[in-house]
């Protein structure tokens, strides 16, 4: 039986909250009651602590969860004032519960419960993976299925198989570093800066991809963390980025004090990213073709680089299944798509309880 107080309905604003990481975003998304595109953004605020964790070459824990405290307040605020709403026409609110650092996740959550109490609306729990996948729907509405979808970003590399909208079922994961880990992990051994992706990404267009020769990486062995599992669509970085680092070492032996030149720099970057990105088409494409995919869906931070998104278009073409990747803005980590996942569990009536928590490792 339908339930007035949660199902959502033409019109119904659902307020995403995300803080999951080193960003304190808000976001308004409608249901437009339209099947082939369900979800309208009506606003999408992000403020980015980015300048704060750069100083430090990575992400610094505690200072996250206090720089959310701050900003929290206002970017809410914000995210009402830019949709043309005021609380009251609050739907509904969706949090990131997890995965991510726990004391960031924290001021989401703490947020979001309050906020629903206070307004007396139902409180939806997302996954913030599930917010990534969704984020492909909210862009392009319905896509066909089913669908694999390639979750890339500073934390994770996961395959998922979507045979029905809401449902994912993982088929692979990285056994050791995420793809956007990687990234930045590189930048940072090249004392490029942070964050690593979109500063590799953009020095790797002047450079040679051929320039190096990295050796490849076999994964012929069972997970070790679950051996149950079937690992043939399982990803590993960790080999490259050794690789890269004893390619660094030897050359900066050879160079003495002296810096590697530019020329070198950029031919690595490209380099490294022309494998990178061949291992996640390879493998996304190589799942797709065996569960019989329909379309190939690719999301998170890393969806933001241009070689993939290029590469993949190309592979669409050549493969005959269509690729779908959301914009910039829905790629890295946003409201907008915790909101989208949000509507979605709520029209399946999954609200969370009064004493939600949040969970740094929650799986999906
Ligand atoms: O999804 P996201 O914003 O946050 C997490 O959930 O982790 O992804 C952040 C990751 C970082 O590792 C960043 O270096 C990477 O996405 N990234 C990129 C690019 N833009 C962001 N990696 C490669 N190329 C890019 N253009
Ligand atoms: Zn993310």
């Amino acid at each position: 039986m339908r339930n007035p107080r949660t199902e959502p309905s033409y019109g119904t604003l659902v307020l995403g909250i995300e803080t999951s990481c080193d960003e304190t975003a808000a976001a308004l998304v409608e249901d437009t009651g339209h099947a082939a595109r369900p979800w309208r953004i009506r606003s999408n605020v992000v403020a980015s602590q980015v300048e704060i964790h750069r100083e430090w070459g990575g992400v610094v824990p505690e200072l996250a969860s206090r720089q959310h405290v701050r900003d929290i307040c206002g970017v809410v605020e914000r995210a009402l004032s830019d949709g043309g709403a005021g609380w009251s026409d609050v739907g509904a609110l969706a949090v990131t519960q997890g995965p991510g650092l726990v004391g960031s996740l924290l001021v989401g959550v703490s947020f979001a419960k309050s906020a629903a109490w206070a307004l007396g609306k139902p409180l939806v729990a997302v996954n913030h993976l599930a917010g990534h996948i969704e984020s492909i729907w909210l862009e392009h509405g319905r896509i066909p299925l089913p669908a694999v979808v390639l979750v890339v970003s500073g934390g994770h590399t996961s395959l998922y198989l979507i045979a029905r909208e809401g449902d994912y079922q993982l088929l692979g994961r990285t056994r050791d570093d995420a793809a956007g880990e990687a990234y930045d992990k590189v930048a940072k051994l090249l004392g490029l800066g942070y964050p690593g992706g979109p500063i590799l990404d953009m020095l790797a267009r002047e450079g040679n991809d051929q320039a190096i020769r990295w050796p490849g990486t076999r994964l012929t062995n069972p997970d070790r963390n679950a051996p149950e599992r079937d690992g043939r669509f399982d990803f590993s970085f960790s080999g490259l980025k050794t690789a890269v680092l004893r390619h660094v070492r030897g050359r900066q032996a050879e160079l003495g004090a002296a810096p590697l030149p530019h020329g070198e720099i950029v031919d690595l970057a490209a380099s490294f990213q022309r494998r990178v990105v061949e291992t996640l088409i390879d493998r996304a494409f190589a799942a797709a073709r065996w569960h019989g995919a329909r379309a190939v869906g690719i999301a998170g931070g890393v969806s933001a680089n241009s070689r993939l998104r290029s590469e993949a278009m190309a592979k669409a073409e050549r493969s005959e299944i269509p690729v779908f990747i959301p914009s910039l803005a829905l790629s890295t980590d946003n409201a907008a798509m915790i909101a989208a996942a949000g509507l979605r569990q709520l029209a399946a009536g999954r609200i969370a309880p009064a004493d939600l928590n949040a969970a740094a490792s929650l799986p999906l």
